[in-house]
């Protein structure tokens, strides 16, 4: 199984936050946005993982990341010279892929809730076995999204890609596992009126041909697009408060990573020291230190 993560675009709506620097770079609190959904993909078991983003950004994720050795994971790079459409990152990564089941985060998207590791392990075998994953969430704003039509029988009847008039409140979250078949289908698809390769025309490819789950997250749990200010600053409350009460923080890729098995407790420690006098290493070092939570 191979993950992607697609952070490009231009971010345009966070101007001029995002005029020199990459909105998935940009801080959720203790950490850079795209901490969060590496953190989803180690989460799933993925370890091969491909970071898309735009000729400008490139090498700032390669600086921050390297190449994934210290979150005991393997990182590969390319490039989408310009925003045109989600549904590309299969076809720039065919090689990365070469064959096999692959899962895709949208850099700018937060996951967090209840028995998340188990839902996402359940789409990593599906996905294997030849029948994709997306999620639904409840939201206020569905308009904004990738939104989930319902038959009468509650059955999911179509998706639509930002419709004026929303069919249902439940939107399509920026994860996605997809089957062997996805890069094939990819390339069928064609431009929308926006010019871009919609991830929701992939959807619907696998909607037809019956093999794809629409997996509703509970109200439980916390999702955001953040790429506005709003769900930038709400993200950011929202972990600080988780962390002040729990003394934890959320989606730390170093954890996870430990967590699974996948570094030592000396690797911990060593990337502990290496972020100096920031509390986030503080933090890295009492995980290491308890040897789990
Ligand atoms: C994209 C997708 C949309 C999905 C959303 C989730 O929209 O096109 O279907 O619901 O991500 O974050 P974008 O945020 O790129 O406008």
């Amino acid at each position: 199984m191979k993950g992607i993560i697609l952070a490009g675009g231009s971010g345009t709506r966070l101007y001029p936050l995002t005029i020199s620097t990459s909105k998935q770079m940009l801080p959720v609190y203790d950490k850079p946005m795209v901490f969060y959904p590496l953190s989803v993909l180690m989460e799933a078991g993925i370890r091969d993982i491909l970071i898309i983003s735009t000729p400008a950004d490139i090498d700032n994720f390669k600086k921050l990341l390297g190449d994934g050795s210290d979150f005991g994971i393997r990182l590969f790079y390319e490039v989408q010279p310009s925003p045109d459409g989600l549904a590309q990152a299969f076809i720039i990564g065919e090689k990365f892929i070469d064959g096999e089941a692959c899962a895709m985060i949208l850099g700018d998207n937060i996951f967090h809730g209840d028995d998340f590791g188990n839902i996402l392990r359940a789409a990593v075998v599906d996905a294997e076995n030849g029948m994709s994953t997306i999620f639904g969430y409840r939201v206020d704003d569905p308009q904004r999204f990738g939104v989930v039509v319902f038959d009468e029988e509650g059955n999911v009847a179509d998706i639509e890609e930002k419709p004026a008039n929303p069919r249902s409140n439940y939107c399509v979250t920026g994860l996605y596992f997809y089957d062997k078949d996805v890069v094939g289908h990819s390339k069928t698809i064609v431009p929308s009126d926006r010019n871009e390769l919609e991830i929701t025309d992939l959807n619907r490819i696998y909607l037809e041909n019956k093999s794809l789950k629409v997996k509703l997250l509970n109200d439980s749990f916390t999702w955001w697009d953040t790429g506005t200010f709003d769900s930038l600053i709400e993200a950011s409350v929202y972990v600080h408060e988780y962390y002040k009460r729990t003394g934890l923080t959320i989606n730390s890729p170093e954890q996870v990573s430990f967590e699974q098995g996948w570094i030592s407790k000396e690797k911990l420690l060593t990337l502990a020291t290496r972020y100096g006098k920031s509390p986030y290493g503080a933090y890295l070092k009492k995980i290491a230190e308890r040897g789990s939570v």
